[in-house]
Parts: C-alpha cells; structure tokens; sequence
C-alpha cells in the first residue's frame, strides 16, 4: 500500500465551471459521421490514464523521454532567461516528474498555477506540487483552457510569467485550434514574459508508427479502452475483440492517425442506439500532429508569437521552443 501524500495548502482556487465533458453526446455524434471519430479526451478515465503513464515508459514512446533529456540538458539556460522569482503557469496540468524538473531548475520560483478542465486531478495535482514545493505559492483555476481563459482576472502572483506546455500536446489539435490555443497563451503574456513550448518533430514513417503501436501492445490497449469505456459507461455492447489498433502517419498532413478498425463487419449499440460498421471501416481516435521547425516557427508567427531560443535532442526528435510576445502584430 502506498502512503497517501501529504497535502499542501493552496493559495488561490478559481472555479470556472467548465461544462462536464459530454461523454455521450460526444460518441453518439461521432458514431454518425461517415468517418466514424470520437475526441481523444475521452481517452482518459482512471485506466486510460494509467495506461498512458506506461506508454510513456516503452522503448518505442520515444517522446516524453527525449523531452526529459532536453529539459535537463537545458535547465542552467532556462533558470538565466527566467531570471529569479518566475511564476509558471501550466495549462493541463500534467506530469509530475516535467513541473518538478522545471521548478527544481529554476532560480527560486515565486509562484505556481495550474489550469485543467477536470477539477479533482486539478487539486491532487496542484496540492501534491504545494507539499514538494513548501515556499512554493501555487493557485489552481478549474477551466477548459481551450476556451479564452482571463488570467488577469485571478490573483497570480507577481514575477515574471513562464507559460509550459510541454509533451507536444500542441500537436493533438487541428491547425487551426493549435494557433487558437497559441493566441490565448499569448493573451497571458506581458512583454518580457514567456511560453515553454514543446513540440514533436516530422521523422520516419517508421519511428512515428512503432511510437504509436508499440511493440508491448501498451498503445494498442490504451486505443481499445475507449470501447471498453463506452460499454461500461453508456451501456454498450461493443465486441471489442473486433477491433484492431492501427498507427498510421499521414504524410500530407503531418499527424499520425489512430483508429480502430473493424475486423469484420458488425453491429452493436450506444445507449439503446445502433449503429453498424463495415470490415475494414475505421473509428478515427487521434491525430498527433509533428512539426519541422520551419512549420513550428510559421505557426507562433501566426498567433503573434516569435521564436527567441530553441533546443533539440542530439537525434532532432523533439524541440522545445521559447516564444515571446511578437510586438510587431
Ligand atoms: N501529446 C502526446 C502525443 O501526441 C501524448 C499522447 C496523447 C499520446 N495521446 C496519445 C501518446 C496516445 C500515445 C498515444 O504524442
């Protein structure tokens, strides 16, 4: 049995009430589209997540790993350009072991918020950093930072900001809500202040698709828990046994897709709804878009952003990027 962590004391909590995530509105839409799609938030109930832990840890998930790396590589430079008394502020708050890597960096930080859409992983997370980091000041705002979030509106601490969006989350959004979410980013920063950005690099159609199904099956599973998800969740009956995960990189689009395709033809029901699928015919689950950088640069230059420092792994599998305010929009 593991100890319950000690909690800390937050010092601000901001509820923005962002609407649940509309679990079965969201599947029955997508189950009537002519490609078959569900978002991939739904991916995350106590098993997805667990299971996206352990793909961050196989051989083939190249990503979180090499973005450790950079980050440690990297930590005297960040600390000089943040300068003593930083505030990081971390949309969806995520993992553990990059905030810990950061702040640990860090010339002592003044201040920490943590922004999510999901209120009870929102308090554990940010209490949890509050108990490691005691002198540490840490807020929390419960809000879908997809939508325009008013930071200025809450009681951040003073400092410099750094804004951190790490695991190239950035590339799990279209195009155009990728610069959306950009511009709101950009909404936060003050001149001088900053955006910690990482992002996937364009690579072999090879190493991409063994990232997305690897070897252990980890990515596989974690793909069909979104059926077993529904069935235990919205009263389905999904045979999850005739469906296969597939990765596949899409070139012209620079993403990697993964569905779930049928291996023969069937039928099934959602909440008393039915609903019938070709053999072959896919259910669209993700798209993981990769930057070159010369891709990743035109879009901060299109959310009013300009590129000031940027570091990659030895192999250019990954780039963090340090964007500032572009003044000239
Ligand atoms: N944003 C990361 C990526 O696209 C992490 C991620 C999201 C992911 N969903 C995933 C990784 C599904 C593997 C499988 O790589």
């Amino acid at each position: 049995m593991t100890e319950p962590s000690p909690k800390g004391t937050l010092s601000f909590f901001k509820d923005l009430h962002p609407p649940k995530s509309r679990f079965l509105d969201d599947v029955l839409d997508g189950l009537s589209k002519p490609q078959k799609s569900i978002p991939p938030k739904h991916f995350y109930d106590a098993r997805g997540s667990a299971l996206f832990d352990d793909i961050t840890d196989t051989e083939d998930y190249y990503v979180t790993r090499t973005e450790l790396g950079i980050l440690d590589a990297i930590a005297g430079e960040i600390a000089e350009r943040a300068g003593p008394g930083a505030v990081v502020i971390e949309p969806g708050s995520g993992s553990s072991v990059k905030i810990d890597k950061l702040l640990n960096a860090l010339d002592n930080p003044a201040g920490y918020v943590g922004l999510d859409i999901s209120k009870t992983h929102l308090i554990a997370a940010c209490e949890d950093l509050a108990s490691r980091f005691p002198g540490l000041s840490v807020g929390a705002i419960c809000a879908d930072f997809t939508q325009p979030v008013p930071l200025d509106d809450y009681p951040v601490p003073d400092g410099k900001r750094l804004v951190f969006f790490p695991g190239s989350t950035i590339g799990n959004f279209e195009p155009d809500e990728a610069q959306a979410l950009l511009e709101t980013y950009r909404s936060w920063l003050r001149p001088g202040d900053a955006l910690l950005i990482g992002a996937d690099r364009v690579k072999s159609a090879q190493i991409l698709e063994n990232a997305y199904d690897d070897t252990g099956g980890i990515t596989a599973d974690f793909n069909l828990n979104l059926l077993s998800r529904i069935n235990r969740e919205l009263d389905g009956d999904i045979d999850v046994e005739a469906f296969a995960h597939k990765a596949l990189w899409n070139e012209e689009k620079a993403r990697v897709e993964m569905h779930l395709v049928a291996r023969r033809s069937l039928t099934f029901s959602v909440d008393g709804r039915r609903f019938s699928m070709e053999a072959g015919e896919s259910l669209h689950t993700e798209n993981s878009h990769k930057f070159t950088i010369d891709r990743f640069h035109a879009l901060a230059k299109a959310a009013g952003l300009s590129v000031s420092a940027q570091w990659s792994d030895d192999r250019e599998y990954f780039t963090l990027y340090w964007l500032e305010r572009a003044e000239t929009v």
